[in-house]
């Protein structure tokens, strides 16, 4: 049988991998987070080649070359795309090593909680191919909660909703184990996709991905504004005549198509917590929930949440960074590694350990 409780007994690196629908990030124990770069690679239509990876790869994104695309091989935080997932995460890895490190690679890596078998299969064999000697996979959830301070020895209940660019999944956790979860393969990302159709069909205006971005992390938000005529002029592609063009579109304007979006997830947490048992609804009324993901930076998100659900609503420190922190804390701990560790156990048992004491 597999003894985890060894994992800190070898000489090896150890790697906390978050690999998300917008970008992959990397902790080593006690460097702290050493990659942070968008889950994208640049591909060469006509050759296949993978051209760029990463933030290289996203710099392309909109101004592209001709013959060169710039996709993202995840979508709703599961492969979509394996090959270049694979050559994705490689590449990753290899750049998060310290210095030309050739010790043996164990990696923490999550998933997202209704990820299917096979989808679960293809992200364990991209880390293999990656060069990672043993991966050990555990929910998104709960590495969340973690990261976000809650600890595997509460026996009380506590709540965690973390927004991603293409998820949006509650946790609810007592005594290091999720007693409830539900997700929605659904995320921040839908804003951007929300405001390009707005401007599209309202206003006549084209825009890229990095328009959207924009508008969404300085310009909207989640709450009706008091100046809801505060303005700014967006630039694209005019739709009739395809020329360079620009629109000034105001808060006010906007602020429905947000609004719209942000009470989807609203509703989600809502109705997931009816569905909890008595002791555990009890814990959370008295506790509200925390947020955690790039979703929960926008602007007044947790304000909306906090009236929607009428319950105290927190952002953690660092909500990018939630999940990766609390996946670097297994390492501290192998029991409760072990314990939360889900891998299916034809790969756990193929696993090698080396050096055991
Ligand atoms: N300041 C900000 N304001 C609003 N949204 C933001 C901000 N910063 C990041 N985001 C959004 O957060 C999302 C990315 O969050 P995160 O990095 O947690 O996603 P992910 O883990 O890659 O995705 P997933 O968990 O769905 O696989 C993107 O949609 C991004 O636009
Ligand atoms: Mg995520």
């Amino acid at each position: 049988m597999l003894k985890i409780s060894s994992l800190k007994k070898f000489v090896t690196d150890q790697m906390a991998i978050d690999l998300g629908t917008a970008s992959t990030i990397i902790a080593v124990k006690e460097r702290g987070v050493v990659l942070d770069e968008p889950s994208v690679v640049a591909v060469n239509e006509i050759t296949e080649e993978i051209v760029a990876v990463g933030q290289e790869a996203a710099d392309m994104t909109g101004r592209e070359g001709r013959d060169i695309t710039v996709k993202a091989p995840l979508i709703g935080g599961v492969v979509a795309d394996f090959e270049r997932t694979k050559k994705m995460l490689a590449h990753f890895v290899k750049k998060a090593r310290s210095g030309g490190s050739n010790l043996s690679l164990s990696a923490v890596m999550s998933m997202p909680s209704d990820v299917t078998h096979v989808e679960q299969r293809a992200l364990l064999n991209a880390a293999e191919e990656a060069g990672i000697g043993k991966v050990f996979m555990m929910e998104e959830g709960l590495a969340a909660a973690f990261g976000a301070g809650v600890l595997a020895t509460d026996k009380r209940a506590s709540a965690i909703v973390d927004i991603g660019a293409g998820t949006t999944s509650v946790a609810v956790i007592a005594k290091g184990t999720i007693v409830h979860s539900a997700s929605e393969r659904f995320g921040s990302n839908e804003i951007n996709d929300m405001l390009a159709t707005h401007l599209r069909r309202h206003r006549g205006l084209q825009v890229g991905e990095e328009t959207t971005e924009l508008l969404k992390t300085t310009f909207v938000s989640s709450f009706l504004p008091d100046d809801i005529s505060r303005a700014i002029d967006v630039r694209g592609r005019d739709v009739q005549t395809g020329s360079p063009s620009a629109v000034e579109i105001t808060t006010g304007e906007v602020y429905p198509v947000v609004e719209a979006v942000v009470r989807r997830i609203a509703a989600l947490v809502k109705d997931t917590l009816t569905e909890l048992r008595p002791e555990v609804a009890a814990d959370i009324y008295d506790r509200g929930v925390i947020l955690t993901g790039g979703g929960a930076l926008l602007e007044g998100l947790d304000q909306y949440m906090r009236s929607y659900i009428n319950l105290a609503v927190s952002v953690a420190e660092e909500p990018r960074y939630a999940t990766v922190n609390g996946l670097v804390k297994m390492f501290d701990d192998p029991k409760l590694l072990e314990r939360v560790t889900r891998n299916e156990l034809g790969v756990l048992q193929n696993a090698e350990i080396p050096f055991e004491a």
